[in-house]
């Protein structure tokens, strides 16, 4: 019917970028206010303990700060552990800033310091005096394995008999993986601007991948009706998980808006950044069994992650190795072992980024083992299935993958033997892995308006973190109603929205992309109903003759525009919202992304400094709406794996329970310097059952198996497995 060129699938720029880049679109702590008031926080030094006294009374003697607030110094809370509960909780009782004495981990929230200013507030904050009765703590995961506990978490049963099958292969692998802390560091720290109405009503700028999940929370805890607080995310510049659950400094401000009744803002420093929710350490070992061809006969993966004293955060960690090759003996487990630390949180890829990096390295040694291409290894284990739900996938173009990728990297170039190849003093290492993620969909709702102008506004409270959301989602709209994208504007990032889940796990093109498209199908039926009512013409037409382009609604060589089809309605616009229920047809298959990355690694051998020359990542991941947005996705996902294999980690003081290196000049990511060349190749990847669009989601396929090639580069080059991540040069000399 359509006969314009689809807008879904172009490269379309970004409908937010001039906005972005020339400063006019407003992050969280950039919205003004009259008598505005700066909060600064004061966090624990010690990690395990009580608070004997706060003593404020040097900071309350400066002009212009407000008031002090702590566990004994504060609005009413919630007591109740529920109420503290959010949509990406982890399971246990949640932390309940400034609540009572108990100090929980380094860095906790005890105090808030509001002032006329956060240059005020944040001296202030310095002169506060803290007394605590201090008790012995545990930050180090490696001090404290045997403090673990079965992981609350749907861990796959085994099948088969791992331990049989394994005492019997040709070939066997058993090694031993570690990985660090990572902290998630969007550019924008996490910040929350509460506006305090004269009604007495709170309407919030909140960084935040969840605006609705944010309103639910504070209406818990302080007992805030909910059309009282409206949580706004317009713009979020950045978060990959850092902003799936409400932050600490989301609450302060509410508490010292309603202490106060005043407009508060309170933004989290760089170093308080490393104060909450990471991607935790792990340490994983991998058992995999295989015949002389180097089918896997066995596969065990026993991991054991930290959490927290009052939650267990659980991830995907160990599934992958259940589910991405063919194997009939599986057996995998999942521990925690609780520390004096934060709750871990969701980070890009969460549990696939770590444990497919343990899956990915092991099989480059079975390969290495069984004498074979670590890429036909790969394809001879090749599932069609899912193995951990028997069921098989809706679509799973990994083979081209590999092929695509191993064509455009020069793979077959490729000399098997460690140390074979090189340039002068540099040692040329090549390596890949195979990477897969989940493709979800979730409840989601979506409201289109077509007005007498002939615009759309097409909305949902679900929350661009720079995916390009905004853009997309105009696509899907554009296409399904026949506008050019000028006349579609999507508005997001508001809890008075219409419902949509917090915008994460890659879901968001599946789950709200298929409320915006059902919204405006049904609200096209509409138009078309009333121009048949409007224009007798229409009335005896086939379906099939008329059709929306340009704006038009399109018959033969006649048109008429949306805008005076509108203009004829009862209410001069036509509106329509949709709450779109994951594809039932979904049920009988599995559904993931899949990639292939190929790495070429240049490792000095006399100074062992790595360099990541180029990566090649072949992606699978089903109808793309936007390839220049999804490029992007995987750009970020490849930089952020190289620096997973090189340089992020958050180091610990085990001594002081304290992190060492809480900004950006210690804690090391990838610089322009550290990426080498990276080309993302889209394998054509058709499926029509994951959802209406065929869109699998790209937010974080980019990252998994990138760390793993990393490595299994550098063994190439070097001849030397290293286990530990990062790997850094002097763990190589
Ligand atoms: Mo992502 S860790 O699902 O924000």
């Amino acid at each position: 019917m359509n006969r314009m060129p689809p807008v879904i699938g172009q490269p379309l720029d970004r409908v937010d970028g001039v906005a972005k880049v020339t400063g006019q679109a407003r992050y969280a702590s950039e919205y003004p206010a009259t008598g505005l008031l700066h909060g600064s926080v004061v966090c624990s030094t010690i990690a395990r303990g009580r608070v004997l006294r706060i003593d404020s009374s040097e900071a309350l003697k400066l002009p212009g700060v407000i008031a002090v607030l702590d566990h004994a110094h504060r609005p009413a809370v919630s007591s109740y552990d529920d109420d503290y509960s959010d949509a990406d909780a982890a399971k246990g009782t949640p932390f309940r800033p400034l609540f009572n004495d108990r100090v929980l981990y380094s860095g906790q929230p005890l105090a808030l310091v509001v002032a006329d200013s956060l240059e005020l507030a944040r001296h202030a904050g310095s002169l506060v005096h803290i007394d605590y009765h201090e008790e012995a703590h545990q930050t180090d995961l490696l001090a404290a394995l045997d403090q673990s506990h079965e992981a609350p978490a749907e861990t796959p049963a085994a099948r088969g008999d791992f331990a049989g099958q394994f005492a019997k292969a040709a070939v066997t692998v058993d090694a031993t993986y570690q990985t660090a802390n990572e902290h998630h560091n969007p550019m924008e720290p996490h910040a929350s601007t509460v506006l305090y109405k004269a009604d007495g009503s709170l309407e919030i700028h909140d960084k935040t991948q969840g605006t609705q999940n944010c309103q639910d929370y504070l209406h818990k805890v302080f007992g805030l009706p909910k059309d009282q607080v409206r949580v706004l995310a317009a713009f979020v510049g950045g978060a990959f998980g850092s902003g799936l659950r409400p932050q600490y400094q989301l609450p302060l401000a509410v508490m010292a808006a309603l202490h106060l009744k005043r407009s508060v803002r309170v933004t989290l420093t760089r170093q308080q950044m490393f104060t909450f929710g990471y991607r935790p350490r792990t340490r994983q070992r991998l058992r995999l069994g295989a015949d002389a061809d180097g089918r896997l006969l066995a596969v065990a993966h026993d991991a054991i992650g930290q959490t927290s004293r009052f939650e267990d955060f659980t991830e995907h960690l160990v599934e992958w190795s259940g589910m991405l090759y063919r194997c009939d003996n599986v057996a995998l487990s999942y521990r925690l072992t609780p520390l004096d630390v934060f709750t871990p949180l969701d980070m890009r890829a969460p549990g696939a980024a770590s444990g497919v990096l343990a899956l990915e390295c092991a099989m480059d040694e079975l390969a290495c083992a069984a004498k074979l291409d670590p890429l036909e290894l790969r394809r001879v284990n090749f599932a069609d299935r899912n193995g951990n739900e028997g069921k098989p996938y809706s679509s799973k173009e990994l083979l081209a993958c590999y092929d695509q990728g191993a064509r455009r990297f020069g793979w077959s170039g490729r000399n098997v033997i460690p140390r074979s190849m090189r340039r002068g003093r540099q040692l040329i290492g090549w390596g890949m892995a195979g990477g897969v993620w989940e493709a979800m969909q979730m409840k989601a709702s979506a409201k289109a308006r077509l007005d007498a102008q002939g615009h759309l506004t097409v909305s949902s409270a679900t929350t661009d973190i720079g995916t390009g959301t905004y853009t997309v989602m105009a696509q899907i709209a554009a296409d399904a109603i026949g506008l050019p994208i000028a006349d579609v504007t999507f508005v997001l990032g508001d809890s008075s929205l219409p419902t949509a889940p917090l915008q994460g796990g890659s879901f968001t093109v599946s789950s709200v992309g298929a409320a915006v498209l059902q919204a405006c199908q049904v609200l096209r039926g509409k138009v078309l109903e009333r121009a048949r009512v409007a224009y007798p013409a229409l009335a005896s037409l086939p379906l099939e003759a008329i059709s929306f382009a340009d704006g038009h609604l399109q018959f033969g060589k006649q048109r008429i525009a949306l805008a005076d089809i509108a203009a004829t309605s009862p209410k001069g616009f036509f509106e329509v919202q949709i709450d779109a229920e994951p594809s039932a047809k979904r049920q009988p298959f599995s559904t993931a992304t899949h990639s292939a990355v190929f790495v070429e690694v240049l490792v000095d051998e006399a100074l062992g400094t790595i360099k990541v020359n180029r990566v090649v990542s072949a992606v699978a991941a089903g109808r793309l709406v936007n390839p220049k947005t999804a490029r992007s996705q995987i750009l970020g996902g490849v930089v952020w794996g190289l620096g997973m294999a090189l340089h992020e980690q958050a180091q610990t003081d085990h001594e002081l329970g304290r992190i060492l290196n809480h900004n950006l000049a210690e804690y090391h990511i990838p610089v322009n310097a550290d990426v080498g060349d990276i080309e993302v190749i889209f394998v054509e990847e058709q499926d029509d059952i994951v959802n209406e669009l065929g869109s699998k989601g790209v937010g974080e396929i980019g990252v998994v198996g990138v760390a793993a090639a990393v490595a299994n580069a550098i063994y190439h080059a070097t001849g030397k497995r290293i286990r530990a991540f990062p790997i850094t040069l002097d763990t190589l000399l």
